[in-house]
């Protein structure tokens, strides 16, 4: 039976409307029903804010309030925000400021500004700063929604504003003669939002379009809530699919019953592993081919964790697919459980992947999935001969994404019997493969569409949902909708690697001669990820200071938890928390100066990162060495920025209860992957000269669509707006590799360079021919114009119509496609400074500044974007993030009232500083600038806890209880 409906009268937008909904129903379902899909959806226990509306003047959530209730109520959603097609002046500031990135909790914080604006124009950051803390953003830090609500408030008074934009200074040569503006040193501790500031060199070659803080190519939709986001349709007879998960950590099936779940009426099909074949799979989406094990199948008769798959539902209606999952009969053969990787490796400690058809598995009686052993020199003699060796180790947490929209995919049967993938996924192309022999489809019968993405840092470079909802629909041949609740996104989606870090380091002198690392990597119940992130944690662990002598090994280990996968820094980041700390303990126990130590060691120019030909991504990698690197000026620009040098000595003589520390990290990152990670783009030239930009890059956000746009324009000498960008579709654009590794930028931005320049040469030709011209090397491309030396001209829109109605006809389009064979590190300096309450053990971060060297900043906006939002994700890594598990592998805090991620009254002030390179091998001398952000701000937050209170702790995050506890043990507090 359809649960019964009743009408309710409200008022949306100032029209009336009548809403059929059910009596349980929330307002944020019936609203999505009713097509304002700007209302989001983004958990399940009320913390988030995305669905946030304005009933009667008050920001609501909407998924609290159920829809029987707001009878009569006015109701405002961002559909109806803009007027006569002109935007509120809040969503041209949010547009302007590059306060959106994924925009999926956009339109609830626009909404909940607009309410602080209406009842107080002229409110303090402070007031801005609560009225947005109840909506959760995971991409942006906060600091550019702050800005807007400022500019806006200002507009609304009547202010007239300068366009935003950031602030370029050139970098002396001399370092010591660099001056920042004033508000850069912070001196009055206040967290107001700076634009980035960009130093740039001299003698940098100037360009027009790229460079500049262009507005993101997809912020007008997004700031007016239109329909964008993969579940942002309705599809004629779309049934809701449901995932039955694991109760347990570790178990056979052994019997699965799901005969009366398939006679509930509604219920459109029950697949368990007895009706799907058994084909292994891994599913971390990479590069064909995956790193072995294939570890996995859709459906399993044995579960590793507690949210492995068991069961899928279709039905009519989410209730009743919900209600078959309850009648679903499972019977367990319960298993001893290991959640510890150490204890994992133990003999006689459960085995996870006992199945046989589960090859490669490097030692499966120890649940040791890799083995990974690299070493340049010789470690052992480095050692002896050093005048010092130390040791330390560190261990970092399992975090979990957080993108604020959940995993969610879509499919159905075309006209053409191929079948649809409508999916937020970072990697369309990886995910047709993967999918294909799961569901026995050839290839060519599957298109994957991926529409704007709500946020994915890594969790979703993985196979997910589309299996299963393709299962759902062979089965059914009815279009099939999956997602995750935010409960699932804990429990059976990915996370970061949880890593005990050992390192070994030999110093003669000052100057370390060798290190060594024993990694442990945690990769939960299936291994996914676990080699590449490993792997790469190893050789940037190793790289940031090059010793010639230098060895990795490393065990990456099932246990039975959630598996881990790729996440924002890939391994780099745990890894150079550890090294950071030890170096600086190093320094410390030496009497060293910390900046001069690490400055003496680092990485520098010129020099062959001596395991990069050993340590590649889950194969051998290709010899390189630094060809660009800012990492020096970055450093003096922070210890200017931040007066850190007499704060640090000031702050070491501290008593009493609070204490500041100020602390720094020096960090390297990667641009793709040498050798193997391939783009391609195809540029298209329309009658009136503008161009169709085709890429299969996927912009998560990130703002990789804009900035790929920015390319094709300065190639094309024209402005971004005649740049249409189509991402990404598997019939309709090139291949890519897809969002991950740091490699949209540099490797997706070097193809469509290179397109842009085969289609330059066809305009020159063709404007030649108009023009009579022989030779094209003298005509120039500029203001939508190609220019003859005598200054006869012939503009784009004639170059195209002649192309393609009148002179030699032909299409003025071009593909390119782009690989490289290096994988240059951006380098950036972190700095941290915070209180410490030695009584709690609560820190608390005021400022978090990064001065980063990406090369040339294409956009400095969209790019600061990044480095905040990477800032905000490493402070919640450094704190407070931690998935936590019982003995029995029962998640402790699977949810966001007891996860918590950073929300906006509490971020610190944070700041970024560009210091501009020219990488030779980058286009346009870009390298990338979007995972490096994540990887200093915990070792900088460790040194400026150091700085403050004396303290070395090891083991991240540092809550107040674990920092209570070591500053108790360590006998730094009497309390
Ligand atoms: S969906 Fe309403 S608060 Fe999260
Ligand atoms: S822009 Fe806020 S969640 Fe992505």
């Amino acid at each position: 039976m359809p649960p019964k409906k009743s009408e309710i009268h409200v008022t949306i937008n100032n029209v009336p409307r009548t809403l059929m909904v059910g009596q349980e129903e929330s307002l944020l379902t019936a609203l999505r029903n009713a097509s304002y899909f700007s209302v989001k959806f983004g958990c399940d226990d009320g913390t988030c804010g995305v669905c946030t509306v304005i009933i009667n003047g008050k920001a609501v959530r909407s998924c609290k309030i159920k829809a029987v209730d707001v009878e009569g109520a006015e109701i405002e959603t961002l559909e109806g925000l803009s007027k006569d097609g002109k935007n509120h002046p809040l969503q041209e500031a949010f547009i302007e400021t590059g306060a959106i990135q994924c925009g999926y909790c956009t339109p609830a914080q626009i909404l909940s500004a607009k309410v602080l604006l209406d009842k107080n124009p002229n409110p303090t950051e402070n007031e801005i700063r609560k009225s947005l803390n109840g909506i959760l953003c995971r991409c942006t830090g906060y600091v550019r929604g702050i800005d807007a609500v400022q500019r806006a408030s200002k507009v609304l008074r009547g202010e007239k504003l300068k366009p935003f934009t950031h602030i370029e200074q050139i970098l002396p040569k001399d370092m010591s003669s660099v001056i920042l503006p004033e508000a850069f040193y912070r001196r009055d501790e206040s967290r107001n939002p700076l634009p980035p500031l960009v130093f740039t060199p001299s003698e940098m070659k100037k360009t027009n379009v790229v460079g500049k803080s262009e507005i993101k190519v997809d912020a007008q939709k997004l700031a007016q809530g239109r329909p964008v986001f993969t579940d942002d349709i309705h599809m004629e007879g779309m049934l809701y699919g449901a995932l039955l998960t694991s109760p347990h950590a570790h178990a056979n099936i052994k019997n699965i019953n799901a005969s009366q779940a398939r006679q509930l009426p509604g219920v459109h099909a029950v697949l368990t592993f007895k009706d799907i074949p058994r084909v292994k799979y891994a599913s971390g989406g990479q590069s064909y081919p995956q790193p072995l094990p294939y570890d996995q199948v859709s459906l399993d008769n044995k579960v590793r964790h507690v949210g492995d798959r068991v069961a899928i539902v279709a039905a009519d209606s989410p209730e009743i697919a919900q209600k078959a999952l309850d009648l679903i009969e499972v019977e367990y053969e319960v298993l001893p459980v290991v959640v510890d990787p150490e204890k994992a490796m133990q003999k006689n400690a459960p085995i996870i992947h006992d199945e046989p058809d589960t090859k490669d598995i490097y030692d499966a009686q120890h649940n040791i999935v890799h083995h990974i052993e690299a070493e340049v020199g010789n470690v052992e003699k480095a050692f002896a001969e050093a005048d010092h060796v130390f040791e330390g180790t560190y261990q970092t947490p399992k975090q979990q994404h957080v993108h604020l929209e959940p995993h969610v995919c879509i499919t159905y049967f075309d006209e053409d019997d191929r079948l649809v993938i409508r999916t937020s996924t970072q990697v369309p192309f990886h995910i047709r493969r993967m999918v294909a022999p799961l569901i026995n489809l050839p290839i060519k019968k599957i298109r994957v569409i991926k529409p704007r993405i709500g946020g994915g840092f890594g969790n979703k470079q993985e196979l997910i949902l589309e299996d299963l909802c393709a299962h759902l629909t062979l089965a059914t041949r009815r279009p099939v909708r999956m997602e995750y609740t935010r409960t699932q996104e804990f429990t059976s989606s990915r996370s970061r690697h949880a890593n005990i870090i050992h390192y070994k380091v030999g110093v003669k002198g000052e100057k370390v001669t060798g290190a060594s690392l024993y990694l442990i990597g945690d990769t939960g119940a299936y291994g996914a990820h676990g080699l590449t992130v490993n792997m790469v944690g190893g050789f940037k662990g190793l790289t940031l200071y090059n010793p010639p002598n230098a060895k990795f090994i490393c065990d990456v280990v099932y246990t039975n938890t959630p598996p881990a996968g790729a996440f924002r820094g890939y391994g780099a980041t745990q890894c150079q928390y550890g090294i950071e700390v030890l170096m600086e303990e190093i320094a410390t126990k030496l009497g060293l100066d910390v900046v001069d130590f690490k400055k003496k060691n680092w990485l520098k120019i010129g020099e062959e990162m001596y395991l990069s030909e050993k340590l590649g991504e889950g194969r051998e990698g290709v010899k390189q060495a630094l060809q660009s690197s800012g990492l020096e000026q970055c450093v003096e620009i922070g210890l200017q920025a931040t007066e850190f040098k007499a704060k640090r000595k000031k702050y070491k003589e501290q008593n009493g209860r609070y204490r500041r520390g100020i602390g720094m990290a020096v960090v390297m990152h990667g641009s793709g992957i040498a050798n193997l990670d391939m783009a391609a783009a195809t540029l298209k030239m329309n009658d009136d000269g503008s161009f169709n930009l085709l890429i299969g890059a996927t912009d998560l956000g990130t703002g990789s669509d804009t900035i790929l746009a920015q390319m094709a324009a300065e190639v094309l000498g024209i402005p971004i707006n005649d740049i249409i960008v189509y991402s990404s579709d598997t019939d309709f654009t090139p291949f890519d590799k897809g969002a991950y590794a740091s490699s949209t930028t540099y490797v997706s931005g070097g193809a469509v360079r290179k397109a842009a320049l085969k289609v330059k040469k066809q305009i020159l030709e063709q404007a030649a021919l108009m023009l009579d011209i022989s030779d094209i090397a003298n005509l120039k491309l500029e203001n939508r114009q190609v220019i003859s030396p005598d200054g006869q001209s012939v503009t784009l829109a004639e170059v195209a119509l002649s192309s393609l109605h009148q002179l030699n006809q032909h299409q003025i389009m071009a593909t390119a496609s782009h690989i490289s064979p290096v994988s240059p590190p951006p380098t950036g300096a972190q700095f941290a400074e915070i209180i410490v309450d030695i009584k709690t053990g609560h820190i608390n971060v005021e400022r978090l500044l990064m001065v980063v060297d990406c090369g040339r900043v294409i956009n400095p906006i969209t790019a600061a974007g990044q480095v905040e939002g990477g800032m905000a994700q490493a402070l919640g890594f450094a704190l407070t993030e931690e998935m936590l598990f019982d003995e029995d592998g029962q998640p402790l805090n699977p949810n966001l009232s007891k996860y918590h991620i950073p929300r906006s009254a509490k971020m610190p002030a944070l700041d970024v500083i560009f210091v501009q390179t020219d990488e030779p091998s980058g286009p346009f001398g870009a390298k990338s600038v979007a995972e490096i952000s994540m990887d200093g701000g915990a070792p900088a937050i460790a040194s400026a806890l150091h700085n403050a209170t004396g303290l070395w702790m090891r083991e991240l995050p540092y809550t107040p209880m674990r920092v209570k506890s070591a500053l108790q043990k360590a006998h730094l507090t009497d309390n």
